[in-house]
């Protein structure tokens, strides 16, 4: 059985247009115009246990809806949502208990407390006896290289180590499924680090299913085999990562250093060049003429090294979403 699956999901927004001036205020009391947002249109898809997918896409995709609808934050307009055998809207203890949405941008810890407090809430809430709450509590400080920092209030950490806490929180009672909004924005590098190699080994140890969604292709190159991409609330991709580049980019990137002059002029002919720095050449080259470059470059220039390689996913990616597939 899937973990996850969503089919032909659809969330609207109705938003009522605003008027200007005190007459149209009133005016539109009686003559309501509103329009629906499709914020989600029609997406299906199915994870399988253990899975980590990366969920990506523009700002105002659809994502955090999506994720809302499968975490039971949001009631779906139509479409079938199905998690670990649970309908999400219902709430039902058992589903809460196996579950969490972590978003980046919000915070469920209480600020003047210290962040072991809420944790002691969390316990209560999801019932854990008071054994199974130490053991998951001291892995997870263990695996998330948390010390003392636990008694300070919340207020005084630094965002890195608030965001350790509140992985904490919320993964204090194993859930099965993990919901993760954007859980690395603003973090600094070393950080960001931190938190991915700590997501991969939770899903690792514990089988948990991660639907992930970043800002931050390193978070997605690292951790998803898999990646779901949505635009304007409908999905546009859902298989390999690898695949990805093949699929909607056409050129490869050729990197060549040469011994010393070489012509440009010549050189143009073969592709696009993207930079030239001393005798280093960046170009783009049409997939189906690279073997052909490769092959001139090392005949008729002097070439002490060469480099093909395929798009950064950030390129593919903006590539997909600026439509621009036949660059
Ligand atoms: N409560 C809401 N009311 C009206 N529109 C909303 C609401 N929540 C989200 N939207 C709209 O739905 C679209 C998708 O938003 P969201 O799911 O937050 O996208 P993402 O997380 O991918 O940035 C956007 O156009 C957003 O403005
Ligand atoms: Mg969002």
């Amino acid at each position: 059985m899937e973990t996850i699956a969503l089919k032909g999901l659809k969330k609207y927004f109705r938003v009522f247009k605003r008027r200007e001036g005190l007459i149209r205020t009133f005016a539109s009391l009686f003559k309501r115009k509103y329009s629906d947002v499709k914020a989600v249109d029609d997406i299906s898809f199915t994870i399988k246990e253990g899975e980590l997918v990366g969920f990506i896409g523009p700002n105002g995709a659809g994502k955090t809806t999506t994720l809302k609808c499968l975490s039971g934050l949001l009631y779906p307009s139509s479409g079938n949502v199905d998690v670990l055998g649970f309908k999400p809207f219902e709430r039902k203890n058992q589903f809460l208990k196996s579950i969490s949405l972590v978003m980046g941008q919000k915070n469920q810890l209480w600020w003047d407390l210290p962040a072991v407090e809420s944790f002691r809430l969390n316990k209560e809430i999801y019932e854990l006896d008071e054994t199974t709450y130490q053991k998951n509590l001291n892995e997870l400080m263990e695996l998330l290289e948390v010390g003392t920092q636990v008694n300070q209030p919340v207020r005084s950490l630094s965002l890195g180590q608030r965001m350790k806490m509140e992985l904490i929180a919320a993964l204090i009672h194993h859930p099965k499924v993990l919901f993760l909004d954007e859980p690395t924005i603003g973090l600094d590098i070393v950080m960001q680090k931190k938190m991915r190699d700590f997501l991969g080994k939770y899903n690792q140890k514990y089988q948990a299913t991660i639907l992930l969604t970043s800002h931050y292709m390193a978070d997605v190159k690292e951790l998803c085999r898999r990646v779901i991409i949505i635009n304007n609330g409908k999905l546009i991709y859902d298989g390999n990562l690898d695949k990805l580049s093949q699929k909607y980019s056409h050129h490869k990137i050729i990197t060549a250093h040469f011994d010393n002059s070489f012509d440009r002029q010549k050189l143009s002919k073969l592709g696009e060049i993207k930079s030239i720095d001393e005798n280093k050449v960046i170009l783009h080259i049409k997939k189906v003429d690279t073997r052909q470059a490769a092959v001139t470059l090392l005949e008729k220039f002097k070439v002490r090294d060469l480099n093909i390689e395929e798009p950064e996913l950030e390129d593919v990616i903006s590539i997909i979403f600026e439509g621009k597939s036949n660059v």
